[in-house]
């Protein structure tokens, strides 16, 4: 398939997930793909772990092909080393490579990487300009994923944006928030429009985006190509179909609790395929509490699942819960 043509099939219309490390693992994004998302991306992988501690960077990079197109996320700081580690990870052949110049995390920043790039353009741009070098022969894209700038004094993500494209980025991801608003705050989709308007690659538009309605007003208010939900599809897979649903009829649709039932459950055991049964109780944990948070009589199911170490226990309490709410 052409670029141009390629570029077109991720980014017209789609309902893009954002990477959330920690979340978005193969588990759940089989589960996100079952829910109609359109397009994934890994957490957010190391460049430098790639090179020096290439067996456990390259598991957070590693997808099944249901979960395609994928794009594998890579944050550095270093031009050459990110290059590197773009040819170390093509063997696993993403539809795109993404690079972050979004995370706020101080571990992150405090390595001159994430959200830090936008105080230092000519590192960023030429770290596009490398991977896009890595990229050239190949039907691989490459995307950039931004934020609005590093504080409210200095937010450039305009002339910043313009810069990555002309350095050779085929997407562009905004996340209008600063980085010294972290997740606080509301994100300015003032922003998205007024990239849409001066860029011509295509936008991504990231922030907020937690129920049905926010998608259509997304759309109606920056014209952005695709949308990225993040948070919103935490412990709420099903939104995706939701949104689908109403952006085609305009009307809502209701996921009732068995079938929200039958996703967990598909969750919980794929994540034990995955990582084992014991890693597998643990990481759901997290999940468990997203799936039961604001339904009456979570907190007490919560704190009996993670009072449990078996799957048989767990399985049957988070079922139970969910007949009762039926
Ligand atoms: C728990 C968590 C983990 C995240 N991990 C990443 C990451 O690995 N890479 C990245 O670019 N952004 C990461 N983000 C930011 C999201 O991708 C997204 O840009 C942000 O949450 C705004 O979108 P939302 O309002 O839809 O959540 C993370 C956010 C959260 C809450």
């Amino acid at each position: 398939m052409k670029k141009i043509e390629k570029i077109k099939e991720l980014t017209d219309k789609k309902i893009w997930i954002a990477p959330l490390a920690g979340i978005t693992d193969n588990s759940y994004r089989t589960i996100l793909k079952d829910c109609d998302a359109d397009i994934l991306v890994s957490e957010m992988v190391s460049a430098d772990g790639l090179i020096y501690n290439k067996e456990r960077s390259l598991s957070y990079a590693r997808f099944d092909d249901y979960q395609r197109p994928f794009g594998i996320q890579l944050f550095g700081s270093d031009p050459q080393i990110i290059a590197k580690a773009t040819e170390l990870i093509i063997t696993e052949k993403p539809d795109f490579i993404d690079i972050n110049m979004g995370c706020p995390v101080k571990k992150v920043v405090n390595r001159k990487a994430g959200s830090y790039l936008m105080k230092d353009e000519k590192t960023a741009c030429d770290i596009v300009c490398s991977v896009k070098n890595k990229l050239q022969n190949t039907e691989i894209l490459l995307s950039v994923k931004i934020r609005s700038g590093w504080d409210f004094q200095s937010i450039n993500a305009i002339s910043f944006a313009k810069k990555i494209e002309e350095a050779g980025a085929d997407i562009l991801i905004i996340h209008p928030r600063t980085r010294s608003q972290m997740f606080s705050g509301k994100s300015d989709w003032g922003i998205i429009k007024k990239i849409k308007e001066n860029l011509t690659i295509p936008i991504i538009g990231n922030g907020d985006i937690t129920a049905v309605q926010d998608a259509f007003e997304i759309y109606e208010q920056t014209n952005c190509d695709s949308i990225m939900i993040g948070r919103g599809i935490i412990g709420k897979p099903w939104l995706i179909t939701q949104i689908k649903h109403f952006l085609l009829t305009s009307k809502y649709l209701e996921i009732n609790y068995l079938k929200r039932l039958e996703i967990i459950k598909k969750h919980f055991s794929l994540s034990i395929k995955y990582r084992g049964e014991d890693i597998a109780i643990k990481e759901m944990r997290t999940h468990f509490s997203h799936y039961t948070k604001g339904i009456r009589g979570g907190a007490k199911v919560r704190d009996r699942i993670n009072k449990s170490g078996s799957k048989e226990e767990i399985i049957n309490l988070i079922s139970e819960f969910f007949y009762e709410q039926n």
